[in-house]
């Protein structure tokens, strides 16, 4: 069975989706970088190795990715996906996980990388908007993209409700993308991402 580790900073309703969503893989890890994340609650009582690595006790950035890496390769996995992993993560970290570490970001990538994507996309007006999972690479919220979701903006959406309508469907493109990534399906040929096997969509337009 393929191991997973997944990285997370705060409420961890991500890592949950996965979790729930029995994937024929296993969890061998929870690692947050903030002691206090909401989601190390639930992968403790979810029996699995729940470990902090706190960036703030680090003197550098290399120092904290040392220490992560550690933590990580110790278990070996065959994927990290982060969810909502809210450190920048520099080249030779992202190099050393190449082609086996998966982001999911609030937004329809390319547009709007980066933080307070709710917020830039009802600002910006436009009419849809969604979330991507994505190959990490380098670039921050660049890299192959493995599937998309879109929802409409609505009139009268708040940050939050366009947050919550967003997230609904994280909840179900990232254990989709966990899947196909364990079932050894994804292709990536000249940074573009393929699903191989059984018919396979990798756009969802969601209207609720
Ligand atoms: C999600 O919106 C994710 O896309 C973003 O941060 C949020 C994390 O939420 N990167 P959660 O911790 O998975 O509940």
């Amino acid at each position: 069975m393929k191991k997973i580790v997944i990285l997370i900073s705060g409420r961890g309703s991500n890592m949950e989706a996965i979790v729930r969503a029995g994937l024929p893989a296993k969890v061998a890890a929870v690692i947050s970088n903030r002691p206090d994340a909401a989601g190390l609650k639930f992968s403790a009582q979810a029996g699995f190795s729940a470990q902090v690595v706190d960036d703030r006790a680090f003197p550098s950035r290399e120092a904290f990715e040392a220490a992560l890496a550690d933590a990580i390769d110790q278990h070996s996995p065959d994927l990290i996906a982060l969810a909502g992993f809210m450190r920048v993560l520099g080249a030779d970290f992202v190099r050393h996980y190449s082609g086996r570490m998966i982001n999911i970001h609030p937004s329809l990538l390319p547009a709007f990388p980066g933080l307070h994507t709710h917020r830039r996309a009802l600002q910006e007006g436009v009419k849809l908007h969604g979330c991507t999972v994505h190959f990490v690479t380098p670039q921050v919220d660049h890299g192959p993209i493995i599937i998309q979701a879109a929802v409409p903006v609505r009139a009268g959406d708040t940050e939050a409700t366009l947050a919550a309508r967003v997230l609904r469907q994280e909840h179900r493109i990232y254990p989709l993308a966990v899947r196909w990534f364990v079932e050894g399906r994804l292709v990536v040929e000249n940074g573009l991402v393929r699903v191989s096997g059984p018919e396979a969509s990798q756009s969802i337009l969601a209207e609720e």
